[in-house]
């Protein structure tokens, strides 16, 4: 391996919302929000020191290679062609998915997402004044599914005017099949939902699971689709606030860029962000990338062995993207509500709890975030196993 996912700077110590926790034991392991643990890829640092070194921050607009290294990106990545006048630019994702609903839906209205639901998304939801509506997915042959019947029978039921897709899946871990994509999209345009597509966690996928962006699926998700991404996920740039929207449709997007306008983005422009998302879409940290699925494909293996070999009351679901396992704690005996407070207490490892981070359909499990280094990963690991021998 060319880079060190080995190595972590002191997350202790830079504000981390993950690892810097007020009132823990300092040997506390940081296994909750989704960031990494690693260095970034250097491209980054190279790309953003001459702003410093210039020392101004001007207002700045986003130059022809920024657009040009967005398009490129995704025909090399997935094969779409993206047309420079259905590009925007907000600050972040879920910003992205609130204003998408301010503008697509009406207060009151239903919106119908995948559960359990991510809270930030269901604060997005709430915060346009709609109603979450919730279609479960199901657990079928280790993994999670869409229950397409209710999904059909809630549309028919709530008529809601949009479909938030959260595609690889936060916190199941399921990465969404063309098949799958289709059929969402085909009901969705047949009854005249608009599909949100929330699409940062896709540049981590494992096997043969393969990522495909909502504009890529077909002609219809084009007219009905608001594709979101940010790299900060995949490239660990969460502090250089950054989201690309891509929409097809001239009525929809015209309706967008008069938002844009209204709040200001289209000159509030992050020179360090623009850089940084750039030199990654221009294909400088494509190597990195490639290390970084391979060294949290390891970490998947080694946690689903562990599991497997542990025989412990936990069900873990593979994740086939993202870096986050989700963990069926039901049969555990350790109750299923707070239980990030038994591994916090019991094993020094602080997780997200399903019901208080996914809601009600989260109730029972908890996530972890396996994006640290193999020996963290490792000392967690026989953390678990001790605090379930002397349970
Ligand atoms: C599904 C999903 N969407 C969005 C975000 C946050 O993205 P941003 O920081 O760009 O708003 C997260 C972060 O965990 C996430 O899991």
């Amino acid at each position: 391996m060319k880079y060190n996912f080995d190595r972590t700077p002191d997350h202790r110590r830079n504000g981390s919302f993950r690892w810097d926790l007020p009132d823990v034991p300092d040997d506390v392991i940081g296994m909750g929000t989704a960031d990494l643990d690693f260095e970034c890829a250097p491209c980054i640092r190279e790309a953003l020191l001459p702003i410093a070194e210039e020392n101004c921050y001007n207002y700045r607009q986003r130059p022809d290679r920024y657009f040009n290294a967005i398009i490129n990106w995704y025909a090399r990545n997935y094969g779409l062609e993206v047309k420079r006048e259905w590009l925007s630019t907000v600050p972040s994702t879920i910003g992205a998915v609130r204003m998408a609903l301010g503008i697509y839906a009406k207060p009151g209205d239903a919106i119908i997402v995948q559960t359990p639901a991510f809270n930030p998304l269901s604060w997005a939801i709430s915060g346009a004044d709609c109603r979450q509506i919730a279609n479960p997915m199901k657990p079928v042959n280790g993994h999670f599914e869409i229950d397409f019947d209710d999904f059909e029978a809630k549309i028919r039921e709530y008529h809601p005017s949009c479909y938030l897709l959260v595609n690889p899946h936060n916190p199941t871990g399921r990465v969404f099949t063309r098949k799958e994509l289709e059929k969402l999209v085909d009901i969705c345009y047949s009854n005249g939902v608009k599909v949100i597509s929330d699409e940062v966690h896709g540049m981590i996928t494992y096997g043969d699971h393969e990522f495909i962006p909502l504009l890529a699926v077909s002609e219809k998700a084009k007219e009905i689709g608001v594709q979101i991404v940010s790299l900060s996920k995949g490239y660990n740039v969460m502090s250089l606030p950054h989201a690309i929207i891509t929409i097809a449709n001239p009525d929809m997007q015209k309706e967008w860029m008069r938002q844009i306008q209204a709040f200001s983005f289209g000159y509030a422009t992050n020179s360090f962000a623009i850089e940084a998302i750039t030199t990654i879409l221009e294909g400088k940290a494509d190597e990195w990338m490639k290390e970084l699925n391979a060294y949290l494909a390891r970490n998947v293996e080694e946690a689903m062995t562990f599991f497997k070999e542990k025989n412990l009351p936990l069900i873990p679901y593979r994740p086939e993207g993202s870096f986050l396992l989700w963990i069926d704690c039901r049969n555990a005996g350790i109750g299923t509500r707070n239980l990030d407070k038994f591994f916090l207490e019991k094993a020094h490892i602080h997780l997200d709890d399903g019901l208080d981070n996914f809601g009600p359909d989260g109730e029972g499990y908890v996530r972890i975030n396996f994006a640290v280094t193999e020996k963290n990963l490792r000392e967690a690991l026989s953390r678990i196993e001790k605090a379930f021998s002397c349970k």
